[in-house]
């Protein structure tokens, strides 16, 4: 089947609303470890997709799902040890009270059940969330996200959006003043207390923050020391809950801890777990306290269908092995720490990259039309520019409120020569850009 004849059939067939990456779309037919093959024989490096976090196709995570399928697949309403050791094993991942788990089978639902919940458990409706984030697409979690479908007039007085602590764009930028990681965390702190009083002017108390641990939707943020914990507390002095949004940044992703929230030092209430938890398979959790989870149980009796279903279970549990056994936490760090250096002196050849942040197996390479300024380039500018880093062999994608920003955050066991390959071929495809 060639692609155009591909192409316009999936035109008919599914809603327009479906976007394909890349100028000319690519046509995948296999993944293997951090490899794709396109029904053409190419074969790109992957340094773009999370979900297959242990590698694509990794044959622990297929013989699992095989397994389990070959024998029985149900739902949560039967006993079935798969699915409560996948709650134990997860409980060990995660600080010592946070141990109750919900399964279900996206982002969004955990992000509306997390919401449902600390609703429910506070008594109270109000929820804050960084401007410019992305959390899901249900109606109450697109609201939530107010990177897509709310222009700030349509929100509802029960939303607060506060700044994102964005240092290099933000209202206070690191370098900029005389400031510090204090002044920086005061600052961007201050405007979460700002979002708490704006709401009690309208009548709402907090239920929750909502907080993506990586502020992908942002481009990748690495937020001031002491920010988060800050935040939270503010959070938690008006009565509300702190819900850390793992689904970009938890499983190992930032190399330094299993958990983004981890590596700002706060022990969040509840935790919403997606993409890279079943290696492909769609599973997705929400953890939290058991004080929190009775409070919840003695008012909602909640099911799922399909979500942590024995298959699904089997997957999780196959991902966490694969994660131990083949040590790719302390992968991500060390591929990280290399990824750091490296996309630093990248940063030194070219003046279109304005600033590079990132941690572990997740980096975010922020392109400018001027470094003075820091305005981003034109959207239709990064896309030409990321489909000629895939037509190279590598894909990447775009991030960012602006869509400027190249994403690196390929599966775990990505190598640092994975990396240099990767890094020469973004070099040759800005060079060629640049002249
Ligand atoms: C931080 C974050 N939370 C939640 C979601 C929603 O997850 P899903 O697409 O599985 O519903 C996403 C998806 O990109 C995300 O990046």
């Amino acid at each position: 089947m060639n692609a155009n004849d591909l192409l316009s059939r999936r035109r008919q067939a599914l809603a327009p609303a479906y976007e394909l990456f890349y100028e000319e779309p690519i046509h995948l037919v296999r993944g293997e470890g951090v490899w794709l093959f396109g029904a053409d024989g190419r074969r790109y490096l992957d340094c773009y997709n999370n979900v297959p976090s242990v590698g694509h196709c990794h044959p622990r995570v297929v013989e699992a799902i095989a397994n389990q399928a070959r024998v029985l697949n149900t739902h949560t309403r039967y006993l079935h040890e798969k699915i409560v050791e996948l709650g134990e094993r997860l409980g060990t991942k995660l600080s010592d009270n946070l141990r109750a788990c919900w399964f279900v089978c996206s982002g969004t639902e955990a992000n509306d059940l997390a919401t449902q919940i600390a609703r429910t458990v506070t008594g109270r409706y109000g929820m804050v969330v960084s401007e410019g984030s992305y959390h899901g697409n249900s109606d109450l979690v697109a609201t939530l996200s107010t990177e897509v479908s709310y222009t700030p007039k349509d929100r509802p007085d029960w939303l607060a959006a506060t700044e994102a602590p964005d240092t290099y764009r933000g209202s206070l930028r690191a370098g900029s003043e005389a400031c510090g990681e204090d002044a920086l965390a005061e600052h961007y702190a201050t405007k979460v207390s700002e979002g708490v009083e704006g709401l009690a002017s309208r009548g709402y108390q907090p239920a929750a923050m909502l907080v993506d641990s990586s502020w992908d939707a942002n481009g990748m943020l690495i937020p001031p020391k002491g920010y988060l914990a800050k935040a939270a507390s503010i959070v938690r002095a008006a009565g509300g809950l702190f819900i850390a949004d793992e689904v970009q940044a938890g499983y190992c992703r930032l190399g330094d801890a299993w958990w983004g929230h981890e590596c700002y030092d706060v022990v969040p209430d509840l935790v919403v777990l997606g993409k890279p938890m079943g290696g492909g398979h769609p599973v997705a959790a929400v953890i939290s306290t058991p004080e929190i989870a009775a409070a919840f149980g003695e008012r909602i009796n909640y099911f799922n269908t399909f979500g942590g279903n024995p298959v699904s279970a089997a997957a999780a549990l196959a991902v966490l092995d694969v994660i131990d056994e083949e040590g790719l936490l302390e992968n991500a760090f060390e591929v990280g720490r290399h990824l750091e250096r490296s996309l630093a002196e990248l940063q030194k050849e070219h003046s279109i990259i304005g600033d590079v942040r990132g941690s572990g197996l997740f980096w975010g390479i922020d392109l400018v039309r001027d470094r003075e300024s820091r305005e981003p380039i034109e959207r239709a500018e990064a896309k030409r520019i990321v489909s000629a880093i895939c037509e190279a062999g590598v894909l990447m994608g775009l991030m960012g409120n602006h869509s400027n920003v190249l994403k690196m955050r390929p599966p775990l066991p990505f190598s640092s020569d994975n990396a240099d390959h990767a890094l020469e071929v973004i070099d040759a495809c800005l060079k060629r850009y640049e002249t």
